[in-house]
């Protein structure tokens, strides 16, 4: 559990950042209606997460540095004993100044009536541009109601920045405290990936499987996937976001799980293939090694100072080298890979920052330069192959065989550690799993 005290440490260094003339505007997530009246669960937005730990819709973080009633503001919803006879308990203000540590919290509804007042006299307003419209036309009014009254000596800011800048610079680093909850969330996916790989048997569905990934991530607390989970068999390996999850498995297929828990808000994105019937075939066999050299000479290369790109380079080198002595692909490797001839079979990326987003934020590049890796950075390494039967010229017994290997690694002081290791990978780890 992350403590109230480095909520209020991330909120004063993300003022030291934007400096005492400056003010921050976060929204919380919107609720969203799923169909009808029915909403869809509520997920707080990762940012305001990260600022607040404040879980519920309808509030607006503030910070004003030096301001003297008090720094940080919190408007958030009323106590509503009607409302809270049907819908459980809420914070309300008291509790956001008690619990929360807020310097002060209002009610909700008077954020129009108070914002210009917050606004007069500040140089810039800190703000995630563009992707609340509803909120950006609250703001917008807000500040024409401050330009009104310049004649009173009051003046509107005069720049809008980009709060996502400095505050997903600030994320891309995690705490201890983060990395033991992205451990907690990689722990109980970790016995999902296990149970699904013991439940797996020819003719059951691919939703049964997701059941059952389902069933040990609810039980262990994460009560939501920190994204849809893709459970692939057969040629449903090939397709990289599938999530219909609704096919016949069958006695030889491989199926593809990419599948993480969210816990306390932070993600695990694992995953891993193994065969139907327990046994991988020669083909899927020799697939499955290449991919997994890759992904282990990739993780083996994280540490300190390496350059973000350094992992992809090598699965290229590794995959296009093995898919010539294969003999799936011809020519030499250095003019394949300028051609990238890998592309058909292995068309994403190397990996992502991961924390609160699945895809967490952070740059890749800063200025014109790919980033090098820092301690506490968080990220996937997950090369895949896919052979999918409409790539044309290769020979059919490697058709439908999609194959991704995905951990997730922690950037150390002298390494990297590798968060979900426990869970089986190597071919005999998988097959002993199964047996
Ligand atoms: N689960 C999405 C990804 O691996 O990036
Ligand atoms: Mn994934
Ligand atoms: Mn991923």
């Amino acid at each position: 559990m992350i403590k109230m005290s480095e909520y209020a440490k991330r909120r004063k260094e993300l003022m030291q950042k934007i400096g005492s003339n400056g003010i921050v505007i976060l929204p919380s997530a919107p609720e969203v209606f799923r169909n009808g009246d029915a909403v869809y669960a509520y997920r707080q937005n990762s940012d305001f997460y990260y600022l607040t730990g404040f879980e519920e819709p309808e509030a607006v973080l503030v910070l004003a540095p030096k301001r003297k009633e008090g720094e940080y503001i919190l408007f958030n919803r009323i106590r509503d004993r009607d409302r809270e006879i049907w819908d459980g308990p809420r914070v309300g203000q008291e509790g956001a100044v008690e619990d929360y540590l807020a310097d002060q919290a209002f009610p909700f509804s008077e954020l129009t009536l108070m914002l210009p007042d917050l606004l007069a006299g500040r140089e810039s307003i800190h703000y995630p541009l563009g992707i609340n419209r509803e909120f950006d036309k609250i703001l917008m009014h807000s500040v024409n109601k401050v330009r009104s009254k310049s004649r009173g000596g009051v003046h509107p800011p005069a720049a809008f920045v980009d709060i996502t800048t400095s505050l997903h610079e600030m994320r891309l680093f995690k705490s201890s405290a983060e990395i033991a909850s992205m451990q907690k969330a990689i722990d109980i996916t970790e016995k999902a990936h296990v149970r699904a790989m013991q439940f797996c048997k020819p003719n059951c569905y691919e939703y049964e499987l997701e059941a059952e990934l389902m069933y040990e991530f609810q039980r262990n607390g994460a009560r939501y996937p920190a994204y849809n989970p893709i459970v692939g068999a057969g040629r449903n390996t090939c397709i990289l976001h599938y999530v219909n999850n609704n096919q016949k498995i069958n006695e030889g297929d491989l199926i593809l799980i990419d599948a993480g828990a969210e816990y306390q808000n932070y993600a695990a994105d694992i995953t891993r293939t193994f065969p139907a019937s327990g046994h991988f075939t020669g083909e899927q066999r020799a697939i499955y090694e290449l991919v997994l050299a890759s992904q282990l000479a990739a993780i083996k290369s994280v540490k300190p100072g390496a350059v973000w790109t350094a992992a992809q380079s090598i699965i290229v080198k590794i995959i296009t080298q093995g898919l010539i002595d294969l003999g799936i692909l011809k020519g030499s490797l250095d003019g394949l890979i300028e051609k990238q001839a890998y592309f058909p079979f292995y068309m994403h990326r190397s990996g992502h920052w991961l924390g609160l987003d699945v895809h967490d934020v952070g740059r890749y590049r800063v200025e014109t330069k790919w980033r090098t890796l820092q301690p506490g950075m968080v990220f996937t390494v997950e090369p895949g192959i896919y052979i999918s039967a409409d790539i044309p010229g290769v020979s059919k017994r490697w058709h439908n065989i999609g194959v991704r290997i995905e951990d997730n690694v922690l950037v150390t002081d002298k390494g990297h550690e590798v968060l979900s290791q426990k869970i089986p990978k190597t071919i005999s780890e998988i097959e002993a799993v199964m047996a």
